[in-house]
């Protein structure tokens, strides 16, 4: 549809009027005419779609998308049945996997030999005409392409419909994904009969998140007080790879195809792309074909001056031959293709002054020394602050530059020369991927030795109290320096409850960061044991809180007193104890007692537990705060429930893999989730003909088809409690 007519109020009015029509008309339409009604809208809306989304020129406006959209989803309302599964209203998300099952790659995808530098690309050129021999023609026609930095996926459509999306895992098996996937907008759900469809197409690209919506999404989770995503690539694979489809729904993915794996077939691979966009698959705009490889560098070093003004990010440029007959010719070493190879950019460096270096205080009281910059864009984003990681690098550890965009300098043996920072210093900064940009060293300017190094505070900046060095013998630069004033620190207080309230700790539901914080600064609370004494009058109080929110989070807190000791251990926040080694913990002590009485000799004779994470269990405990704080949890009624210390092998369930699904009548998942662990077992998320038992409840799910799909033997509570009856749980 061209332009629209008339002023926003009319065109408001005529677009209500039409609306109206159209569902007088629905209700008139049986269920043949709706039938046919629903095809078109369908084929309609994908078409729009993809003027959208993939090309970029909308020819409806976008409330005549919305009403047509609005019409089909009506449509669906009043008969359910007709409801398609490429119908675009199944893009807002539909219900959650339980898991994400294996998907086979028909062809394996293939990974590419890297080149790092015009020479290596000449290499490579030169390599492809030695197999050649005689057939080399005088230039090879590459293409160039962006190498995308995402998410590898391959599509699968049969009969013109998405079937399957997987991501790539080893080459050969990966993921399926079909439930994320379908929300990306730029995935056609139904392929465009113009382009001639096969029957069956594996298509294969990259899924990317758009930058400026990443920036927005990570700005709104820091006001949020939620930790922000490190880079695109990691949270496009993390969206993605979820198995509830919202998240994936609601933010800024895209798939870009750059190749095909089974159903076409071209003479080159820049046909092949030409296909493919026939098709309907958003296909790289900026890719660029070559005649001979000293285009190539040229087409490469252009793309690398242009790369930040993407939408998305690149790390590189990948170079294949065009030719398809000269593919096939140059055929496939072990895992890579002949006739590819992908050639990275230099990471990003540039230098800004330093105006000051904060310190941050962590939850387990590190202190860490945080650069304060002059702002600086480098890799596409203005940076202000970077982290130093430890003493040792801000003191002596860093490099030092003639100037930036130089080697760093050495010393008489080939040694690279390190220093420490001074004020004022101008520093080299790289970002390599990461959002999170890396402080590489200084430049050595002459001034620079006359300014005063910075010192690390010989006091907490946040509570004054004094300072600890912990030297590592075996690793000098791993120095922590920490205040130990765990709970008397608002910058451990508010944090250790955070992790103490953590969905993998005691799992507090409704408990909050931003409530954490409203009963750390008001007083509320001075210790995770205080949570145990707050009442709903108390909570009711406070900001955002209703009085039935405030009487579920009295309950939530309540039911967390039982969490399995593991939890509870993990729970403590001690310093290098994670959820592994507070498992390891768990089962081999047996109980808070015994872990906490624990010497020296018998932490270490834990499995997982080295020196330094031991000397960390002893200290913690011997800390009279700690002990404290531990006496007024149990005081408050927190149960630490014990476990008998773990079974030998041999025991029931040693070696044996479970699969708890459906809601047991009296063991909560996590109990029975313990007791496998602690009798030696394993429980897993999926079930595979690697299972051996399936323990089943109350409404349990698609596991339980599968389990008996692949005869695997399925257990109710009682069944689990008597495999478990020679290494339970000590009351
Ligand atoms: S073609 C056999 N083209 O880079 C060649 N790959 O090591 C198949 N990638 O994870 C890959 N951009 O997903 C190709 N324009 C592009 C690409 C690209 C990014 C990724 C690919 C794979 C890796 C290859």
């Amino acid at each position: 549809m061209a332009e629209q007519d008339g002023a926003p109020a009319e065109r408001e009015v005529a677009e209500a009027v039409d609306l109206a029509a159209r569902r007088v008309a629905w209700e008139a339409l049986g269920p043949e005419a709706a039938v046919a009604r629903i095809a078109t809208l369908i084929d309609d809306l994908h078409h729009h779609n993809h003027l959208y989304h993939v090309l970029g020129s909308p020819e409806i406006s976008d409330r005549e998308y919305d009403l047509r959209f609005r019409e089909l989803e009506a449509l669906e309302l009043r008969f359910p049945h007709l409801r398609r599964p490429d119908s675009p209203t199944s893009r807002v998300g539909g219900p959650a996997v339980e898991s994400l099952p294996p998907f086979v790659h028909r062809v394996p995808m293939l990974s590419l030999a890297n080149a790092f530098g015009a020479d290596e690309l000449r290499d490579f050129d030169a390599r492809c005409r030695r197999f050649l021999g005689e057939d080399a023609p005088a230039r090879i026609p590459y293409m160039v392409e962006p190498k995308l930095d995402g998410l590898a996926m391959e599509l699968v459509y049969q009969d013109g419909r998405l079937h399957a999306a997987g991501t790539r895992g080893d080459g050969q098996v990966g993921e399926e994904v079909t439930h994320t996937v379908r929300t990306i907008r730029t995935v056609p759900l139904a392929l465009d009969p113009a382009g001639d469809p096969p029957p069956w197409l594996s298509v294969r690209g990259e899924v990317l998140f758009e930058l400026d919506g990443f920036l927005e999404m990570n700005r709104r989770r820091e006001e949020a007080g939620e930790k922000p995503f490190e880079n695109p690539r990691n949270s496009a694979a993390g969206t993605v790879r979820q198995l509830d489809p919202v998240p994936a729904s609601q933010r800024p993915l895209l798939f870009i195809a750059h190749s095909a794996g089974e159903g076409l077939q071209a003479p080159s691979h820049g046909a092949l792309l030409d296909r493919l966009a026939r098709l309907g698959f958003q296909v790289n705009p900026h890719n660029r074909r070559c005649e001979g490889i000293e285009a190539v560098i040229e087409a490469i070093a252009e793309l690398g001056r242009r790369r930040h003004d993407l939408p998305y990010e690149i790390d590189g440029a990948v170079v294949k031959v065009d030719d398809r007959a000269l593919q096939d010719a140059l055929g496939f070493v072990t895992r890579s293709p002949r006739w590819a190879v992908a050639y990275k950019y230099p990471p990003d460096q540039v230098a800004t002054r330093l105006q000051g270096v904060l310190y941050s205080v962590g939850r387990t009281g590190a202190v860490t020394p945080v650069a304060q910059l002059e702002p600086v864009r480098v890799g596409g984003v203005t940076v202000r602050n970077a982290t130093l990681h430890n003493e040792h690098q801000m003191a002596r550890e860093l490099a030092l530059f003639a100037a930036p965009g130089l080697p760093p300098l050495v010393d008489a043996e080939g040694r690279e020369r390190r220093t420490g920072l001074r004020h004022g210093d101008l520093v080299v900064l790289q970002r390599a991927g990461d959002v999170i940009p890396q402080v590489l060293g200084v430049v050595d300017e002459p001034a620079r030795q006359e300014r005063p190094a910075h010192a690390y505070p010989g006091t907490c900046p946040v509570c004054g109290d004094t300072l600890h060095r912990e030297e590592n013998p075996r690793e000098p630069e791993k120095v922590t320096i920490r205040c130990g004033n765990r709970l008397g620190c608002r910058a451990q207080l508010e944090a250790a409850v955070k992790h103490f309230a953590g969905r993998r700790a005691m799992d507090i539901e409704g408990l909050g960061e931003k409530l954490i914080e409203q009963l750390v600064r008001q007083g509320l609370v001075q210790g995770p044991a205080d949570l145990y004494g707050l009442s709903a009058a108390q909570l009711a109080g406070l900001e955002r809180m209703g009085e039935k929110s405030a009487a579920n989070l009295v309950a939530a807190i309540e039911a967390s007193k039982a969490r399995p000791l593991e939890r509870a251990i993990f729970a403590l926040g001690i310093p290098l104890v994670g959820e592994a080694t507070a498992r390891d913990l768990a089962l081999h002590l047996g109980s808070l007692e015994a872990l906490q009485e624990a010497e020296l000799d018998r932490l270490l004779a834990v499995e997982g537990v080295g020196p330094e994470v031991a000397a960390q269990v002893r200290g913690f405990f011997q800390d009279a705060r700690n002990r404290g704080e531990l006496d007024r949890l149990v005081a408050a009624g927190v149960q630490f429930p014990r476990v008998a210390p773990r079974a030998p092998a041999g025991a029931a369930l040693a070696g044996k893999t479970l699969v708890l699904t459906g809601t047991l009548p009296t063991m909560s998942r996590d109990d029975a989730k313990a007791r496998i662990l602690a009798a030696g077992g394993k429980v897993a998320g999926s079930v595979s003909k690697k299972t051996d038992y399936v323990v089943a409840g109350e409404a349990a799910g698609s596991k339980l088809d599968r389990a008996l799909e692949l005869g695997v033997p399925v257990l109710d509570e009682a069944g689990l409690l008597a495999l478990l009856s020679d290494s339970q749980e000590v009351p």
